[in-house]
Order: C-alpha cells, then sequence, then structure tokens
C-alpha cells in the first residue's frame, strides 16, 4: 500500500504513521524528519533547509522534490508519506515518477483538526534530539520529566515550534497544501478523517478505512 496523509501542522501524522506502518508493515517517510536529519548531520541540504523551516517556511520544491523522489525510488515495498507531498507541484512530479514506474498512490488520508487544539498540540510538544521521539507535556509525558525513555536524552522544544511560527507553518498549510485534497480527490481515494480526538481514537478510524485496502 501507497499512502499520503495530508493534515496541517501537529495534526497527528507523525503519531498516526507509528500506528499505521506497525499494523500495515510499511516504510515511514517523513520529509520533516530527513530534513532534520540532514541538519542534525550538517550536510549542505540541511543548511538549506534551516531557515525555512525555522521561520515556518516551506522549503523550496527542488529541494523537496528530489529528496523524497529519491527516497521513494529506494523504497522496495509500500510506504506512507508524512508531510510530502505539500505542493501541488510536489503532487504532480511524485505522480510522474511514480507513472514511471507503474505505480500509484493508492489511499490518501487527509487528517482535519481544530486550530485550537493543534496550538495546543504542537506547542506542548516536546522531542528527543537523539532518536526523534515525539512526547506531550500534558497528552503523552515521558516516564522522568523532561527525559527520553528510549535513550535518556533531555527533551527540547523543536524551534519552529513557537506560536508565533505555528502561525505561519498554518498560514502556509492553507495557502500551499490544502489545495491538495482536490487535487488529489480527482483521481484518487481521500478520506477524511475526524482527527480531534484522542490519538486511539484517531488510530481506529484511520484503520476502518485502509484495512480495506490491505
Ligand atoms: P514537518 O516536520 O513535516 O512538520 P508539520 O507538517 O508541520 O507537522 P508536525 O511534525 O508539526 O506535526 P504532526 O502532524 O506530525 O504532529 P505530531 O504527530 O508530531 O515539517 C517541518 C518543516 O519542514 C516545515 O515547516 C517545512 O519548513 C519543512 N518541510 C517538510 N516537508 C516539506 C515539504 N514537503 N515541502 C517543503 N517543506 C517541507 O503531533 C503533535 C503533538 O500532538 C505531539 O506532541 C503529539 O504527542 C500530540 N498528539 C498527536 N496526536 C494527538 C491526539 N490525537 N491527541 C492528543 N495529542 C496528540
Amino acid at each position: 500500500m501507497r499512502i499520503v496523509l495530508l493534515g496541517a501542522p501537529g495534526a497527528g501524522k507523525g503519531t498516526q504513521c507509528k500506528y499505521i506502518v506497525d499494523r500495515y508493515k510499511l516504510l515511514h517517510l517523513s520529509s520533516g524528519d530527513i530534513l532534520r536529519r540532514h541538519r542534525a548531520q550538517g550536510t549542505e541540504l540541511g543548511k538549506k533547509a534551516q531557515k525555512f523551516m525555522d521561520s515556518g517556511a516551506l522549503v523550496p520544491d527542488n529541494v523537496i522534490i528530489d529528496m523524497m523522489i529519491d527516497e521513494v525510488g529506494r523504497a522496495t515495498g509500500g510506504y506512507v508519506l508524512d508531510g510530502f507531498p505539500r505542493t501541488v507541484k510536489q503532487a504532480a512530479d511524485l505522480d510522474k515518477a511514480l507513472e514511471g514506474r507503474d505505480e500509484k498512490i493508492d489511499a490518501v488520508l487527509n487528517l482535519g483538526v481544530n486550530e485550537d487544539v493543534i496550538l495546543r498540540r504542537i506547542t506542548g510538544r516536546r522531542i528527543c534530539p537523539k532518536c526523534a521521539a515525539v512526547y506531550h507535556i500534558e497528552n503523552l509525558k515521558p516516564k522522568v520529566d523532561g527525559i527520553c525513555d528510549k535513550d535518556g536524552v533531555k527533551l527540547v522544544q523543536r524551534p519552529d515550534d513557537t506560536a508565533e511560527v505555528v502561525k505561519t507553518r498554518l498560514k502556509n498549510y492553507n495557502e500551499q497544501t490544502a489545495p491538495l485534497i482536490n487535487y488529489y480527490k480527482r483521481g484518487n481515494s481521500v478520506f477524511d478523517i475526524d482527527a480531534n480526538g484522542e490519538a486511539e481514537e484517531v488510530r481506529n478510524l484511520i484503520f476502518s478505512k485502509l484495512d480495506p485496502l490491505a
């Protein structure tokens, strides 16, 4: 199965991807995580992406498209795309690359979340700078306050998770990414998911759509 996960910043894409990859044995390809890895390793790509990411802007299409089409091309089985595509140009170029291999996106999940919920989720998120595990100060606390359960590293807040930068990210989402919903509705199966509830509740809604396709 090849899946695209759409949703505003903080909608819970990364959280739901963990459930999806476990159940359907898929590869998780998160453009945000891949970019953050490049930054941590100090690659040229990571340096190029830094100023865009920290200000809440999208990284230019030419940088992202090459990076993600390369990742998709190396996948040997199914995958779930998280954070890519994010513009109509990215989606069209992905479709072209897939057509060349006689492949297609099987399902698009569109996570809908109210803005007040998004703000609470994002400003309360903490991540492990070493293993990228995601926590929340209220909803998903680590066992020891401020410390990663997996490797004992001190948790941090993403530089783009401040209330001010989130406003820019949401504006960019509405202007540049939301049009993808109609793009995909023209030729793919799109499932609208109410993602305001608890993580497990949202997970069950997603499974009810994907199980018949698996
Ligand atoms: P990226 O990392 O993709 O950020 P994003 O899309 O803004 O999404 P987030 O990671 O913020 O949120 P999420 O939906 O995964 O939520 P999560 O599950 O963590 O991109 C970062 C930047 O990289 C972009 O701004 C851009 O600059 C660049 N970039 C990336 N891809 C690009 C592309 N294709 N083109 C151009 N630029 C690109 O959940 C959030 C919090 O809420 C967590 O703490 C979690 O524990 C909690 N939570 C989740 N679900 C629930 C729930 N149901 N109930 C309660 N709490 C919940």
